[in-house]
């Protein structure tokens, strides 16, 4: 594994273990209101990043474009402002971050419906 798939899912291991951490200290202190926090990032930190990796490892012409380095911009940017957003919204402290962050993730995604459409041929 090299080039950008090496780096949606190498950020994905660490991203899951901040989310296992989180996870342990929510337990310990059985305090649970962050659940939802913590989730977002081990689903799409961990789970939809490691996928977008394995994505790109299969397809390494999907991988050369320029355009899955702006993925992979746009889906780490939208992580780092969606997480911290769904705290925010959880301690009532706001919403914007959290809706900034869900258009940054669905705009990745979008792009990412794009990639695999445009690389059929390669798959
Ligand atoms: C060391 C590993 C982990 C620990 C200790 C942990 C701990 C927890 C705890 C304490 C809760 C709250 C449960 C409740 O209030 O009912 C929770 C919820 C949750 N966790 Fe984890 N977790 C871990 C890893 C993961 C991973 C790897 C994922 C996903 C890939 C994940 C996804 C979720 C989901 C979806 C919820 C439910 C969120 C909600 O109800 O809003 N967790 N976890």
């Amino acid at each position: 594994m090299r080039g950008i798939s090496f780096w949606f899912f190498a950020m994905g291991t660490i991203y899951v273990t901040i989310g296992m951490l989180w996870g342990i200290e929510m337990s310990v202190s059985q305090d649970h209101s962050m659940a939802p926090a913590h989730a977002h990032l081990n689903l799409i930190g961990w789970v939809t990043m490691a996928l977008f990796g394995i994505y790109y490892h299969l397809v390494p012409e999907a991988g050369e474009k320029t355009l899955a380095k702006v993925h992979f911009a746009i889906a780490t940017a939208g992580l780092i402002v969606i997480v911290p957003g769904i705290v925010m919204a959880l301690n009532g402290t706001g919403e914007a971050l959290a809706k900034g962050g869900s258009v940054l993730t669905v705009l990745s995604m979008a792009i990412f419906v794009f990639t695999v459409f445009r690389n059929r041929a390669a798959a």
